[in-house]
């Protein structure tokens, strides 16, 4: 079974209810068809029911039992923009702009996460990461003893000599385009648990540079090591080592000559990436050039799960992000 099944099959395990403000958007209504149908969540679309209706038609869709809300309609806009203005007024937010941001599903959405009326939410097939997830850093917030928000992908690479038989962890490669040292240990230490709770993998944590332990002498290294030491005091459970080049963290010959004795070096499996550039272009070049499946981003850090989209992805992308979004429901 392909680890997307297995995710799918503990979804259903337990079935969580999350909300899709993109509902008149045509891959998230088939999708949400699709994820009703296989019982892998309880979805609720946002938008106008009579539009939700029509692209359904269009595609000979089964609406049955998916839930539809119109924000602009919605008996809780009243409480929700109240609920928003307070939240946000040190920020700025007058009562007329808290009006208007409540009716926008993207806002609509979280508030409905934060009323304990969804389990999570997932969006971006029309909009961008950062319009994705700015309603989920305002209004949702990070999770107990979590100081960033990051994304992870988890990477099935067809040589399955690297990682877990082929499975591993890259992060950040979609949040936060320049880390602190603080933020990438905490980029570390979450990807690690998002590792372990998804793919049941015993992470080994690599905290990538173009150096290996003092190779090279730079300020952008030393924001590595640091991260390391960090991660070190931080979660002293976690097999962590760094800084290493790529080679050094996947390939055992390489490992063993430039940091031996680690613990990681050489079979890695957790792949931190130094910023969102390295981390970005990191994955699509590996999903790309070696032809690895590559699922996510998996956002990681809020208290409830909220996942972005690719604006390129496809219904079955869309019905696999809800599952692993119910499952980290479930994993809360
Ligand atoms: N973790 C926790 N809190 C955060 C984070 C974070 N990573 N980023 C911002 N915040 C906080 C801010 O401090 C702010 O707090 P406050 O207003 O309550 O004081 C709040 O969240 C809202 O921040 P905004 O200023 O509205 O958001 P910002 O403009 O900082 O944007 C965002 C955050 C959207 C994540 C931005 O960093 C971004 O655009 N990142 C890159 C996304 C991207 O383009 N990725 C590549 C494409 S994805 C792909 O290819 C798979």
């Amino acid at each position: 079974m392909s680890l997307m099944e297995q995710i799918k099959q503990k979804a259903q395990s337990n079935v969580k209810h999350i909300v899709l403000p993109e509902g008149t958007e045509e891959r998230t209504v088939q999708a949400a068809a699709l994820i009703e149908k296989q019982h892998i969540a309880k979805v609720t679309l946002l938008g106008k029911a009579e539009e939700i209706q029509a692209v359904a038609a269009r595609f000979s869709v089964d609406l049955t039992g998916i839930g539809t809300i119109d924000p602009e309609t919605s008996a809780d806009l009243p409480r929700y923009t109240e609920m928003f203005y307070e939240l946000r007024r040190e920020k700025g937010v007058t009562p007329e702009k808290a009006a208007a941001t409540m009716k926008n599903p993207l806002f609509f959405a979280a508030m409905m996460i934060r009323d304990g009326k969804a389990d999570g939410m997932v969006a971006g097939a029309i909009s961008t990461t950062g319009d994705t997830l700015r309603p989920g850093l305002q209004i949702i917030k990070m999770a107990k003893g979590i100081s960033v928000v990051s994304s992870c992908f988890i990477m099935e690479v067809p040589d399955r000599s690297y990682g877990d038989n082929g499975v591993l962890i890259f992060g950040d490669c979609a949040v936060n385009p320049c880390p602190t040292a603080e933020q990438l240990a905490a980029i570390a230490i979450s990807s690690a648990a998002t590792g372990k709770a998804l793919c049941g993998i015993d992470p080994r944590v690599a905290m990538l540079s173009f150096s290996t332990k003092g190779s090279a002498k730079h300020e952008l290294v030393d924001k590595v090591a640091r991260a390391t030491e960090l991660v070190r005091e931080q979660a002293p459970e976690l097999n962590v080592d760094g800084e290493l080049q790529a080679d050094a963290a996947l390939v055992e010959k390489v490992g063993r000559l430039k940091s031996p004795g680690s613990p990681v070096a050489g079979k890695a499996n957790v792949l931190i990436f130094p910023d969102l550039q390295a981390g970005n272009i990191g994955y699509k070049l590996v999903q790309r050039l070696a032809g690895a499946e590559a699922i996510g981003p998996i956002c990681q850090g809020f208290k409830y799960p909220i996942n972005d989209l690719s604006r390129g992805c496809s219904v079955d992308d869309i019905v696999s992000v809800v599952a692993i979004t119910a499952v980290q429901a479930q994993n809360l």
